[in-house]
């Protein structure tokens, strides 16, 4: 079976987390910073704070934002579940506006149109390493929190590194990212009151001169251990040949499967925005029934996955916002007909050739058979 991730490891990491084994000092220790210094200047940001998970990097960058309770947040629906659950957490609200049909992310247009005397900020996301369109939202005078979390290594056509325009972008370093702590994630920011705000709270509100068990503000735990940071230095000296190899089996890919009726491949890049590449995700020929043809492909020894869901449509957003079909029709579309093919660094170019076969056989096996795939526009 070839698998949808499978992260880089080698002796570097094992070594490094031997070290930090060895030296006994497994938190707090000096791996942290180290971690944090050498991720920002890669991306040119001033400073970066090291978290437990990107779900807690966002959680504590749009508390730095200043997003409280009532409070609206315009975000894309079009995204991992945790960029709206952050604000839930804040008692906030996600305000979300449909996408733009071919970068996938959160449509300026749409977002404008969503904005209200309570909106206190903004939370576009980098879907799939796409960059968003930052210098649009800039524009608004609103704070603005970045979900890069699937973005390392995407590049916004005015120069900046994706995480380096200053705004806080929160990283994740998830296995399957393109830089892997097994769980973490990062903040960069441009702003040293936010980096010591959030690396406050991440270490349960305490201030950097306090002493042990004294708290001036309320934290949490979500620090990133040694041990991961560890992992994480030395996933930062082969990153450049990981996302050359994501590069180059993208480029597989596209080649492999252009020309299929129907069959929409992630946008290429446009007007000088580079993506960071993270995920193949394709959206299927419409009248193809999505759940057969993911069983068919694991049967041709293809994992895949439907890849994103629409947030505003999970039970949950249903139940507690009210949400339903119909709202952000280009995002339910895309959500519908979307599925996340094998992607990683070690994929070989005869496993895409494989992949983009199995896929082709599937999307004329499957087309029009059996059910048709929800809100299939
Ligand atoms: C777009 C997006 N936002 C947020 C997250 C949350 O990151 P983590 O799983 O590290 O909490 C992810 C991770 O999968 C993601 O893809």
């Amino acid at each position: 079976m070839i698998p949808l991730a499978r992260p880089v490891i080698g002796e570097a990491e094992e070594r490094a987390v031997l070290d930090v084994l060895r030296s006994r000092q497994l938190s707090l220790g000096p791996r942290v910073p180290e971690f944090e210094r050498r991720f920002a200047a890669r991306l040119g940001a001033p400073h970066a704070s090291a978290v437990s998970s990107g779900t807690a990097g966002l959680h504590l960058a749009l508390r730095a934002a200043g997003v409280a309770d009532g409070d609206e947040v315009v975000t894309s629906p079009f995204s991992f579940v945790a960029s709206a659950n952050v604000m839930v957490y804040e008692r906030a609200r996600p305000v979300f506006a449909d996408i733009d049909p071919v970068t996938l992310n959160l449509d300026p247009e749409a977002a404008a149109a969503a904005i209200t005397d309570r909106t206190t900020a903004l939370l576009p996301v980098h879907i799939f390493g796409y960059p968003a369109d930052l210098p649009a939202f800039e524009a608004w005078d609103l704070p603005i929190v970045e979900d890069a979390a699937e973005a390392l290594g995407a590049r916004h056509a005015d120069g900046p590194w994706v995480g380096g325009r200053g705004h806080p972008a929160v990283f994740g370093f998830y296995a399957n990212k393109q830089l892997t702590t097994g769980e973490g994630g990062m903040v960069t920011m441009g702003d040293e009151a936010v980096k010591e705000r959030i690396d406050s709270e991440r270490n349960q509100g305490r201030a950097p001169d306090m002493g042990w068990l004294d708290h001036d503000r309320l934290g949490f735990n979500y620090r990133l251990s040694d041990v991961a940071c560890a992992i994480g230095l030395a996933q930062l000296d082969r990153l450049d040949d990981m996302l050359a190899a994501r590069r180059r089996v993208a480029s597989w890919y596209g080649e492999l499967l252009a020309g299929i009726e129907g069959l929409e491949l992630p946008c290429t890049d446009a007007g000088g925005d580079v993506r960071g590449w993270f995920v193949y995700v394709v959206q299927l020929p419409r009248g193809v029934d999505r759940d057969e043809a993911v069983v068919a492909l694991r049967e041709r020894g293809v994992q895949s996955k439907p890849y994103l869901p629409a947030i505003h449509l999970m039970s949950y957003y249903r139940e507690t916002f009210g949400h339903r079909e119909g709202e952000f029709p280009v995002c339910e579309d895309v959500a519908a007909r979307s599925i996340a093919l094998p992607f990683f660094p070690e994929l070989t170019q005869s496993q895409a050739e494989e992949v983009a076969n199995a896929l082709i056989a599937v999307a004329q096996s499957v087309r029009g058979s059996g059910r048709t795939a929800q809100a299939t526009g």
